[in-house]
């Protein structure tokens, strides 16, 4: 089904995202803004905020934000197409829809119609079909009632070669399409279903939409793997999706902690249990994206993972990415043999959730598996440990929480203090310089992109490419390219605003957000449009009533503050190799470097108050 892209524009601009928002929440007049409890999350004091100037809303709280059709796949749980359509009907443009596509968005729509297609087919096939009976048996004798077979949407597929195919083909799908997602194959003779006698896992975005599937084997003569899991394909990217995360972020966010387990089994009995707060990692260390994922839902994590070698390794990486993202970290340790899923089942929720309770710290845990290892036993092999134990506190932000834990392990293995500092010391240096590594001479202004925490300054000044303000987008562009922001994110997002003001258009954060395709960037977007920032206040300030001078002045200070903050740093990071620097030459030319860059910021500090007194003249 495909609308094109310019009906979807006439559509949401006829739209008022007010009138909209308000049919389903109770929005209050707040300034230039609206105002409400937010719908996507439990709180007391309102975070949402709709903002008719920008035609977006955004919770400050939860971080949910987007446009009028992205409000209403959130708050009615729809498609896309499906919020176009409600949307269109509301301001009466007619829709013809068309068959077959070219567009990015209808395709990326086909994707997700094939997988609820076959999620809905599995689905049936588990709990109406004879077929399906003894993979509901055997999941009844794992503990899992219909109800939470239908929670988590589990499926049997049936074992034969074309059940799928030809549902997927009479229901009129591209059946490319569908080998793309892996859910069927193709050989010679044609396509054929390639998970069959499986018990089959939906596995949902955050956002709660179908992006792959697992298979679990039920036969114990099975010779293929255990599960056969979807490939990598335009809307599933495994490393960012965590499963039964849009089951349980709700219950992540009010406990704000996460427990991550590894087999979508232990997903499943848990949350049967009543332990909701549960994420499935499949068997692998956790990712950078996934750690960044919970973050966005709670402070801490708990690990749960096997005890068996491949657990605990998997485990130890996950500690440093999670420490990384700023995340506390505790790992649970079951008994012997237990798994959470047989654990849960066995004693019972409250049980587990005392084991839960005693998780221990990160380094703990660490400490406890070097020990196993027999490291702590000769002085060579204890100083590797320690060093390696001590190299993951280095990502812990907090001083005080860095001090404890190194005085815990002073006194857990009776080390000095100041040895252990040393070496941490030692760590932080190695860790920053593997993060920077040492430029000659950089091309001024290009850098490497990072995601540690974003500058002000690039914020700033990516909120103002998505004002939709020409003038300002000319000043900013002339002077500032994409590959300028440091920060990842940032960088996409200011790289998508060039690319549609290089062909004439004017970047919103309505206009894009939709077509990012990510929803880290969509958040960042919205979150950037901070719509609490009203411009009437700088309006008066400035005693103009015009919009567009105000962005185009905002710009001018910004992109001044991003140059000379560019070069502070540059500059502070010269002043630290002068510090070290043992050779005369190296100083001289250091403090040369630091002389032009000196001159350098005062000329930009001019050239952007000159051209501000310029414009407030032309007025
Ligand atoms: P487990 O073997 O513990 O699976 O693997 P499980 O989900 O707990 O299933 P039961 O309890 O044995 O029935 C843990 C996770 O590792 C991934 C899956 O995500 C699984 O949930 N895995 C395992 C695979 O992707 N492929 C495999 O062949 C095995
Ligand atoms: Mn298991």
């Amino acid at each position: 089904m495909r609308i094109p892209e310019e009906k979807i524009d006439e559509i949401r601009n006829a739209a008022d995202i007010v009138d909209v928002v308000s049919k389903y929440v109770p929005l209050k007049k707040a300034g230039a803004n609206f105002k409400a409890l937010c719908p996507f999350h439990h709180e007391k004091t309102p975070s949402f905020v709709v903002s008719p100037q920008k035609q977006i809303f955004n919770c400050f709280s939860c971080h949910i934000g987007g446009n009028v059709f992205k409000f209403l796949m959130e708050f009615n749980k729809v498609s896309f197409v499906e919020a176009v359509k409600e949307v269109a009907d509301e301001v009466g443009i007619p829709l013809e829809l068309e068959r077959g596509d070219s567009g990015r968005e209808s395709e990326r729509e086909q994707f997700y119609e094939i997988n609820v297609e076959a999620a809905r087919f599995y689905s049936d096939a588990l709990l109406k079909g004879d077929e399906g009976k003894a993979a509901r048996e055997y999941l009844e004798g794992r503990g899992v009632p219909t109800r939470i077979m239908r929670v988590f949407g589990l499926g049997y597929a049936p074992d034969e070669w074309r059940a799928l195919t030809e549902r997927l083909d009479k229901r009129g799908h591209d059946l490319e399409k569908a080998a793309t997602l892996g859910l069927i194959g193709k050989n010679d003779r044609g396509y054929y279903d390639k998970m069959r006698g499986r018990i089959v896992f939906p596995i949902f975005s955050t956002n709660g939409r179908v992006v792959a599937f697992a298979g679990r084997a039920t036969k114990a003569d099975d010779r293929g793997p255990k599960y056969v899991n979807s490939p990598e394909n335009p809307i599933y990217h495994k490393s960012s999706v965590l499963y039964g995360m849009f089951h349980a972020k709700e219950e992540i966010r009010k406990a704000d902690s996460a427990l991550a387990v590894e087999g979508y089994m232990d997903v499943v009995a848990l949350w049967k249990s009543g332990v909701k707060n549960v994420v499935a990692v499949s068997g692998t260390a956790l990712t950078e994206d996934q750690a960044r994922l919970l973050s966005r839902f709670a402070k801490s994590v708990k690990l749960l993972f096997d005890a068996d070698s491949a657990g605990v390794r998997a485990a130890m990486r996950s500690v440093e990415i999670l420490l990384r993202e700023g995340l506390s970290v505790r790992v649970v340790s079951l008994p012997e043999g237990e798994d959470p899923d047989s654990f849960v089942n066995e004693r019972g929720a409250e049980a587990f959730r005392k084991e839960e309770e005693n998780a221990r710290n990160f380094f703990e845990f660490m400490a406890g598996v070097y020990e196993k290892e027999g490291r702590f036993a000769d002085p060579d092999s204890l100083a590797e440990a320690v060093r390696e134990l001590v190299k993951p506190v280095a990502f812990v932000n907090d001083d005080l929480k860095r001090a404890a834990i190194i005085k815990a392990i002073a006194e857990r293995f009776g080390l000095r203090e100041r040895l252990l500092e040393s070496e941490l010391e030692k760590t932080t240096r190695s860790t920053r310089r593997e993060r920077r590594p040492p430029e000659k001479q950089p091309t001024r202004g290009k850098s490497e992109p990072t995601d540690a925490k974003p500058s002000p300054r690039e914020r700033d000044l990516v909120k103002i490419l998505y004002e939709g303000e020409r003038r300002a987008l000319d000043f900013v562009f002339d002077r500032v390219q994409p590959d300028e922001f440091r920060h990842s994110a940032l960088r996409a997002l200011a790289a998508e605003a060039y690319g549609i003001w290089r062909e004439g258009g004017l970047p919103t954060p309505s206009n894009v957000g939709e077509r990012l395709h990510n929803e880290e960037l969509e958040r960042m977007l919205y979150d950037l449009a901070e719509m609490n920032y009203d411009y009437s206040e700088a309006l008066d300030a400035m005693g103009t009533v015009n919009r567009d001078d105000v962005v185009y002045f905002e710009a001018i200070d910004t992109v001044k503050r991003f140059k000379v903050d560019r070069l502070d740093k540059e500059r502070s990071a010269l002043a630290a190799e002068l510090a070290n620097a043992f050779e005369t030459d190296d100083q001289r030319r250091i403090l040369q470097e630091l002389a032009v860059m000196d001159r350098e910021k005062k000329i930009a500090e001019e050239e952007f108050e000159a051209i501000k007194e310029r414009a407030r003249n032309a007025e």
